[in-house]
């Protein structure tokens, strides 16, 4: 096992406080079903791609997801949530965008066909990301409610995949939590995996902070995250601590806490140790923290992807036979998977 995957001790660096701001509440409409804050109906699905740093392949993996999906027969919509640097639209050769998503929250263009274009893959369309810097504006909880609640209610899409930002914003954990799937892009370098471990443990903080918000445990969660000795621990340690002082609170921490399941996808894979990193990071996760992950496996590096940026078309249209769109296609169907067969009575 190779030692790089193993967590660095994580000092207790909760975000800010959530003041003001009004999670939604869950709405259970499947308990089967995947772990996003926002649990709904099978039809309707979202994906986000987060990372911790930036060109690790966020946008690459989200724009050839969404023409993986759509080849399956999905109707798919890409959003470019990357707040602070929208290129999804360069990585599937649509021009500069005309609307953006910053028209859509700043300037009322409340009707999604006036900022959605077409991508010319049938069943892909794309929200660009906006051109100005929204990522300063540091967006209200309820704008990106509005966004989601929105995109949701006026489009047919099966599943929209959000291309989140680098790093460790509000904006970013808000959208990768709301999400019903959150995928992690790491590569197989110690730089690369502690930075997606830096995500995770924001990403928890946040999801941590927004259950205590809706369960009344504010003392006993904040207790248990800023005791210094040991930092965060375990998810374990958590609900043992409200088990103790609020037993009735714990069973549903618990449900909510088990339901917070980052998927991993390695990138620029170079070895077959490389390969393996993911299934490692989820062991690492699992023995230190007491946190499930998934790994979703890995892609190649492979020089078609590059080639295919500067093509300015998705690699899975350009070189569907190389390693790394073979490589996307198997991630796809496990995706696919993870939200079992579609029932007849999907929401159209
Ligand atoms: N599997 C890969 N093999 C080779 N190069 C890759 C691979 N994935 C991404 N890249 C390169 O990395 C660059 C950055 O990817 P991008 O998706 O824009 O990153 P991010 O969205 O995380 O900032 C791409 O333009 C491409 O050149
Ligand atoms: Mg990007």
């Amino acid at each position: 096992m190779r030692a790089f995957v193993k967590p660095a001790p994580l000092p207790p660096s909760a975000p800010a406080s959530l003041a003001g701001s009004s999670p939604r509440a869950a709405n259970d409409v499947s308990s089967a079903g995947p772990t996003g804050l926002a649990r709904r109906a099978r039809s309707r699905r979202i994906i986000a791609v987060g990372g911790g740093k930036g060109g690790i392949g966020k946008s690459m993996v989200s724009a050839n997801l969404g023409v993986a999906l759509a080849q399956a027969g999905h109707k798919v919509l890409l959003v470019d949530a990357d707040l602070g640097g929208a290129n999804l639209h360069t990585c599937l050769g649509v021009g500069p965008p005309e609307s953006t998503l910053s028209d859509f929250l700043r300037r009322g263009k409340a009707n999604l066909e006036e900022v959605m274009v077409s991508t010319g893959v049938p069943g892909l369309s794309l929200i660009a990301g906006a051109q100005d810097s929204l990522d300063a504006a540091n967006l209200k909880y309820a704008q990106k409610q509005k966004l989601l609640r929105t995109l949701l209610s006026q489009t047919t899409a099966d599943y929209l995949i959000l291309d989140l930002g680098a790093g460790t914003s509000f904006n970013t954990l808000d959208f990768f939590l709301i999400a019903d799937h959150g995928l992690l892009v790491v590569l197989p370098e110690p730089t690369s995996v502690e930075n997606a471990y830096r995500f995770v443990k924001a990403a928890f903080f946040r999801k941590l902070q927004q259950t205590e918000a809706r369960y009344g445990i504010q003392d006993l969660v904040d207790g248990a995250l800023s005791t210094r000795e040991g930092g965060l621990r375990t998810l374990h340690d958590v609900v043992d601590q409200v088990r103790r002082k609020a037993p009735s609170d714990a069973e549903r921490l618990e449900r909510e806490l088990a339901a917070f399941r980052v998927h991993l996808v390695v990138n620029q894979a170079r070895t077959d140790a490389d390969e393996k990193v993911g299934a490692a990071m989820v062991s690492a996760w699992k023995k230190f923290f007491g946190i499930d992950m998934d790994d979703l496996g890995a892609l190649r590096y492979d020089d078609e992807a590059w080639r295919a940026v500067r093509k300015r078309k998705p690699v899975l249209l350009e070189r569907p036979d190389s390693p790394v769109a073979q490589g996307l296609q198997r991630i796809a169907a496990r995706l696919l998977t993870l939200d079992g067969p579609s029932p007849e009575s999907a929401i159209p």
